[in-house]
């Protein structure tokens, strides 16, 4: 098992990383001087206000190769971008003097009731930002009935994460190049008991993560240190995932059409989510074919270039589905607000990824309850305040309104 970061040891850490000749002279980083945090720079669990906070400390706390890899987009970052933007472009018509004693935020997707409709996106190679790893992230997000999508690049066998959790997480799938691998993989994630499959089909023509390709350092030091734990140096890492870790298996493959959506399913007992759709005709190919639920999703920006955000997309995908299978809808979500609106516009569940794990990177597994926690309590505030104080009073309230039209959704 990990060993646990205990604050004191993790205090020790960062002070040994600020004497470090590495960061002699550097300033503080900016975002931690936005904190508020003026002498020795170091952050507490309590410095942490919102989702944000966490952002600064995880870049100063990681590999810069590793940070490059979770913050990077592609090309010119614009998709990322957009996905931020995307929310501004909503505004909350709250209703007053509504009685919330009653609030409720839970929510029930494929039979089971979720405290909170805020769910953990699939992330690579948690091990890669804390030793705690993906056990980490499910106990944090067992303790609060937290929904948890384990990736396909996981650092830590799917059979230990449920056993982390105590019960199964839901699985994304990357296929691999034959069916034959692609089936064997899925029976094991089906004997597993994970009860969810998530068919990720918005990276199946490949992509261009600068930011991260910059930052992969020389060949020379690649193979003196990053050997250590990546298996692969040969994979570009410009162009696919980066090489698996401690194990993991990569691999992405393609073309794939909707007859494979089908072929999945056949293939398994399992629910399965097709995740990366961002139009209307997709949303109703995906019901066509035997999705039992889509995910609006831009790959949180790092899949294609100048897309839509999801929030935009979002209603034009709903319209596609009819109301037929759930939405799940992630890319850019970092506040309540961010989910209040989704969940008015159509989805059912909404999923953070970078945001979790920059609390990992942080705290280890506390870190990860701290976001989820801030998100869940910046829901319930949004929800007091607008007078819809259950998800379905979201759904019907008609709270939102599109900023450029007027238009009251
Ligand atoms: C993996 O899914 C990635 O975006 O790197």
């Amino acid at each position: 098992m990990a060993p646990s970061v205990t604050s004191a040891g993790r205090r020790q850490f960062l002070k040994l990383l600020a004497g470090s000749p590495l960061l002699a002279g550097a300033a503080l980083h900016p975002g931690l001087k936005a904190l508020g945090l003026q002498e020795d720079g170091i952050p507490t669990l309590d410095d942490m206000f919102q989702v944000m906070d966490f952002k600064p400390l995880a870049e100063r706390m990681l590999l810069p190769e590793h940070w490059a890899y979770l913050a990077t987009g592609v090309d010119d970052d614009a998709t990322l971008n957009a996905n931020r933007e995307g929310f501004a472009k909503f505004q909350l018509r709250p209703r007053r003097l509504v009685d919330f004693s009653d609030l409720d935020m839970s929510t029930e997707l494929f039979g089971v009731r979720w405290n909170t409709p805020i769910g953990l996106s699939p992330v690579a190679s948690l091990k890669g930002f804390h030793t705690e790893g993906e056990p980490g992230v499910a106990r944090a997000a067992r303790a609060r009935g937290t929904l948890q999508m384990l990736s396909n690049q996981t650092s830590t066998a799917v059979e230990e994460v449920n056993e982390a959790r105590g019960e199964p997480v839901w699985y994304q799938l990357y296929t691999r190049p034959d069916w034959e691998g692609t089936h064997a993989l899925v029976k094991r994630v089906e004997a597993a008991g994970c009860p969810v499959l998530v068919f990720t089909v918005d990276l199946l023509g490949g992509r261009n993560t600068v930011t991260s390709a910059r930052a992969q350092g020389t060949e020379g030091t690649r193979a003196a240190f990053c050997a250590n734990c990546h298996e692969d140096l040969r994979k570009p890492m410009s162009l696919g995932l980066p090489p698996p870790v401690f194990g993991g298996r990569g691999g992405r493959r393609g073309p794939h059409t909707w007859d494979y959506v089908k072929r999945l399913k056949d293939a398994t007992s399992m629910k399965l989510v097709v995740k990366g759709l961002v139009t209307r005709e997709d949303g109703d190919l995906a019901v066509r074919y035997g999705a039992d639920a889509v995910m609006v999703s831009n790959h949180g920006g790092r899949a294609a270039e100048t897309l839509r955000s999801t929030i935009e997309s979002l209603p034009e995908v709903a319209d596609g589905v009819a109301g037929r299978i759930p939405i799940i809808l992630d890319s850019g979500v970092r506040r309540g607000t961010d989910v209040f609106k989704a969940l008015a516009l159509g989805a059912d569940m909404v999923t953070v990824g970078r945001p979790y794990v920059w609390g990992l990177s942080g705290f280890g597994e506390e870190g990860v309850g701290a976001v989820i926690d801030i998100l869940q309590r910046e829901l319930q505030l949004i929800m007091r305040q607008t007078g819809a104080y259950t998800i379905d009073r979201i759904r019907r309230g008609r709270h939102v309104v599109d900023r450029r039209t007027g238009q009251i959704l």
